[in-house]
């Protein structure tokens, strides 16, 4: 049989009342994960088997908890953390411990739960709670020791406590190692006798010392680990710690940030030695960094691949794209999903990208709009180009060759192809295909009318109707006036009355 020592419980079926929300509390997210995600992947770096109690949306729950390796049973209804484990007996019988925590408190690490469960073996008591001594331990239930100083002897809510007990720094964090044969009687004792009318799991520490079983305490190292999401605040405090964690891991990997406080990295984002951070980026979901990149201030890039020495000008937004080695992006870019900028291609400031391929060495430098193409090496994408790939019904595809160059102001109505080589004339709306090699060159000749624009400034004002035509111009700028502004009339007429 596989380890039938150790069993990890994560309570996760409560709503989260205090958070006013729609959602189940463990499914907020902080630090880019939501709660539950963080205390799985805790839990299982101790390799036991993991059981999360779901109730509250135990649907989303279960969808999260389920791919990391867990397992879930139900709890319906709520009817408070004591009852909440007493639901998972059936799927531990065959367990001697368990550690059980909170799927709201994502700071704790896994070698914190690992000490605990260590103490917990040394002392041989039937529970050893992990606790914490907090400036503030508002809202968490208290630790009363025994006389001697060791062992505890009873948890007191806060609701429950008097003055004195109050004003215990020493608080539950919720987290604790069970001999579960020793506790299994004590839940079956559990009375709802409380404001929240609730079975309390932090009741069985009195029952147990009743037994005359001993309950052992365990210090937290960082008391900040423990920390739970109750509230919005908590929650951003929460978030911040995590945030913080997660820079210094990534500097500690060789990574620079400047002005640290103002980045926003998700957990799951990676990146190489040598990679700059400027300030206020943020980093999201699952983004990989290679090495030597930089992200440049008031970015965000997210779900994306950024290999070595590529650049992310400032003000840019990456999302769901590819940004190949030694690539440029930005300034002021947006690279939409399924954007693949290849190595050495540039994409300057305000292009759009989506699901297209930029190739090798191409650029894309100024106001372009680039979506569903395939663009191949070394081209050049003028200022101001449009693929427009959306015909009213459907995304149509446009490929562009090697070594095309396309002309400022160019529209390419797709589907329509540009072959190797070919050119574009600036200014062309392209509806057909342009062979390799060849000029593509679709816009009305220019016409210049000599001579127009004098005579049309040389009308009296309102008299717009006549403009072009010679003969109806009587007032002719005088000698010696080579040029007139748009009111150049106004200001002939002015000069008149003098
Ligand atoms: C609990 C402890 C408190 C401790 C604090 C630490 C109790 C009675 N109190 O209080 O001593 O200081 O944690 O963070 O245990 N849950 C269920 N089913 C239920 C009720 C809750 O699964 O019926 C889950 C919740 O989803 C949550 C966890 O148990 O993840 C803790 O519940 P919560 O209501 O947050 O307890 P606290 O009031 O924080
Ligand atoms: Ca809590």
């Amino acid at each position: 049989m596989a380890n039938s020592e150790l069993a990890v419980v994560i309570l996760a079926a409560g709503q989260g009342t205090r958070l006013r929300s729609r959602r189940a509390k463990v499914l907020h997210r902080v630090g880019g994960r939501a709660l539950i995600e963080h205390v799985v992947r805790a839990a299982q770096r101790l390799g036991a088997p993991i059981y999360v109690v779901v109730g509250h949306q135990a649907e989303e729950v279960r969808k999260l908890a389920e791919p990391l390796g867990a397992r879930t049973v139900v709890q319906e209804p709520q009817r408070g953390t004591g009852h909440a484990l007493e639901t998972a007996r059936s799927a531990l019988r065959k367990f001697r411990r368990a550690i059980v925590l909170p799927g709201d408190a994502p700071l704790v690490r896994a070698e914190t739960l690992e000490a605990l469960g260590q103490a917990h073996r040394a002392t041989g008591a039937a529970a050893t709670v992990l606790t914490a001594i907090l400036d503030d331990p508002t809202g968490y239930g208290r630790i009363v020791r025994e006389p001697d100083g060791d062992g505890i002897r009873a948890i007191v809510e806060e609701k429950a406590a008097r003055a004195a007990e109050r004003a215990i720094r020493e608080i539950n964090s919720g987290i604790y190692c069970f001999e579960l044969e020793k506790l299994w009687p004590v839940l079956g004792e559990l009375r709802p006798e409380n404001v929240h009318r609730e079975l309390y799991l932090t009741d069985a520490v009195a029952l147990l010392r009743q037994r005359g079983e001993r309950v052992a305490a365990k210090a937290a190292d960082d008391p900040r680990e423990i920390l739970g999401c109750n509230t919005r605040r908590e929650m951003a405090e929460v978030d911040c710690l995590l945030r913080r964690r997660k820079v210094e891991e990534l500097m500690a990997a060789g990574v620079t940030f400047y002005l640290p406080e103002t980045a926003r990295v998700d957990a799951d984002v990676e990146a190489g030695p040598d990679t700059t951070i400027e300030p206020g980026v943020a980093l999201l979901g699952a983004t990989r960094l290679g090495a030597g990149v930089t992200v440049g201030t008031g970015s965000v890039v997210a779900d994306s691949v950024v290999e070595d020495e590529a650049v992310i000008r400032p003000y840019s937004v990456v999302e769901g794209s590819r940004v190949e080695r030694g690539a440029t992006v930005g300034p002021f870019a947006h690279l939409r999903e399924g954007a693949e900028i290849a190595a050495g291609a540039c994409v300057g400031n305000y292009v759009e990208v989506k699901k297209s391929r930029l190739g090798e060495g191409s650029k894309a430098m100024h106001l372009t709009y680039l979506g569903d193409a395939v663009i191949g090496p070394e081209t050049n994408i003028g200022a101001g180009t449009i693929t427009c790939n959306y015909d009213g019904v459907r995304k149509n595809p446009t490929r562009i060759g090697a070594g095309v160059f396309i002309g400022s102001g160019t529209e390419l109505v797709a589907p329509v192809e540009v072959g190797d080589g070919a050119y574009v004339a600036a200014g062309s709306t392209i509806t057909e295909s342009v062979p390799a090699g060849a000029l593509g060159i679709a816009r009305e000749r220019q016409v210049n009318k000599p001579g127009w624009a004098r005579e049309r400034r040389a009308q009296p004002a309102g008299a717009k109707a006549a403009a072009g035509k010679a003969g109806a111009v009587k007032q002719k700028a005088g000698p010696g006036k080579k040029w007139r502004s748009a009111n150049g009339a106004k200001h002939a007429q002015a000069k008149r009355r003098r």
